[in-house]
């Protein structure tokens, strides 16, 4: 299959590039730098130096033998997008590439205002390039499950069927997003599902939670093919700060009661789900949704296991508890459906002691570029 990945130099944009071209899939990437120059500009480094990606699709020929084509070049901009589409003639696309991060989004106006309009107007940008040269191209586009926020009520997968006044009705399920960031995951999903209506896509939100680890069978062995392990308040996952502090010997650090519970997952299941998302691609029309998750935590859940895998090393991390800098609810009812990538055949990884302490060693190898300065919050939500 002819695999076009949006947002490729990212971190699930390039192991998915690997993935796939192993698998023996034609794949293209694009990627503007956004990410890494929003790390320049924040100074957030990652903990470990990434080449830039044409040094890695070099490195990946060299190793492995095959081929990745690389384009440089902004989503936003149509002419560059339908130049892409028109050259590589895409079966699917896998849309990774927009502004990530909760903390960025909530940073200030000029922050807020990148993040709606690049994470929309890419979006739109694809659906017209699709429609334009591609029509019948499946596109897979990666949602969060925070769109959903923490309901009182079971968390469907993707649509709820609602009855009112003897009548009934399949919705898309209700949005409560709990930042700007995953509000515009929100939106991008209502203009695929509009698209969808008017123009007979084929669209499957993967609607994932936070995924975690950095090894892959194809990165495993070379440190030049892995991804950006981004530890600080901005860009850096909740899980690799702690894994962070646990090495640094700086204490953990929980947002309010941490109770904040999520659904998360390995890097490889993603790029398992991302496989057979193409491999299964959704109905000329169809708006399909997948809730992307393996296991669900709360945030306390995963400083106590951080804290028993570092002991395992004869690291002792302390746990602290700091004022929560985001508007959440810290004890929350939380049961989201997620049967529709286990039915695809998707064999799931789980978090174990031994994957924690791998990623702690990982973590010691780079030590002396870990940065204790980014580890606390700089952005509020109040
Ligand atoms: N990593 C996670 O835990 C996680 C969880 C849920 C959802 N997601 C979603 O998955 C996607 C990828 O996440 P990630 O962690 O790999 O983020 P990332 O920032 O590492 O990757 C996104 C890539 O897209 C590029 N990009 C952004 N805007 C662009 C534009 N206008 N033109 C070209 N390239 C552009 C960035 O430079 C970056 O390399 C995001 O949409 C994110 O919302 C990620």
């Amino acid at each position: 299959m002819r695999v076009l990945i949006l947002g490729g130099d990212g971190y699930l944009g390039w192991p998915t590039a690997m993935h796939l071209s192993a698998r023996g899939h034609e794949v293209a990437v694009v990627d503007n730098y956004f990410r890494r120059q929003a790390c320049h500009a924040l100074n957030c480094e990652p903990l470990i130096p990434v080449p830039n990606l044409h040094q890695r699709r070099r490195r990946w020929e060299e190793t492995w033998g095959r081929k990745i084509r690389v384009d440089i070049g902004d989503l936003c901009d149509y002419n560059f997008v339908s130049r892409v589409f028109r050259e590589f003639s895409p079966e699917g696309v896998v849309h990774y590439a927009e502004q990530p991060s909760a903390p960025y989004s909530m940073m200030d106006r000029q922050a807020a205002v990148f993040t709606l309009t690049n994470n929309l107007v890419s979006t739109c940008n694809l659906i017209h390039a699709v429609r334009e040269f591609q029509p019948q191209c499946h596109i897979v586009k990666l949602g969060t499950m925070g769109v959903y926020g923490t309901p009182n009520i079971d968390i469907e997968e993707g649509y709820l069927e609602v009855e009112h006044k003897g009548r009934r009705h399949r919705f898309l399920y209700p949005k409560e997003p709990g930042s700007l960031y995953h509000l515009t995951k929100a939106q991008d999903g209502d203009l695929l599902f509009f698209y969808c209506r008017m123009w007979d896509l084929r669209v499957t939100d993967l609607n994932q939670g936070p995924v975690y680890g950095m090894l892959t069978p194809e990165s495993r062995t070379d440190e030049g093919l892995t991804s950006f392990f981004n530890y600080d308040a901005i860009f850096g996952t909740v899980l690799n700060r702690f894994l962070v502090q646990a090495a640094a010997g700086a204490p953990l650090t929980v947002y309010g009661e941490g109770g904040q519970t999520r659904g998360y997952l390995d890097l490889r299941d993603t790029l398992a789900c991302v496989e057979l998302t193409l491999l299964h691609p959704a109905e000329a029309g169809q708006y399909r949704v997948f809730n992307q998750f393996v296991e669900t935590f709360s945030v306390m859940d995963l400083a106590l296991r951080v804290q028993e895998a570092g002991q395992e090393l004869g690291l002792s991390a302390e746990i602290v508890k700091i004022p929560n800098p985001r508007r959440e609810a810290e004890s929350h009812y939380y049961n989201p459906a997620h049967t529709g990538l286990l039915d695809l055949g998707l064999t799931p990884h789980y978090l174990t002691r031994a994957g924690l302490v791998e990623m702690l060693q990982l973590v010691r190898r780079h030590q002396e570029r870990i940065d204790t300065s980014l580890l606390m919050p700089t952005v509020t939500w109040r």
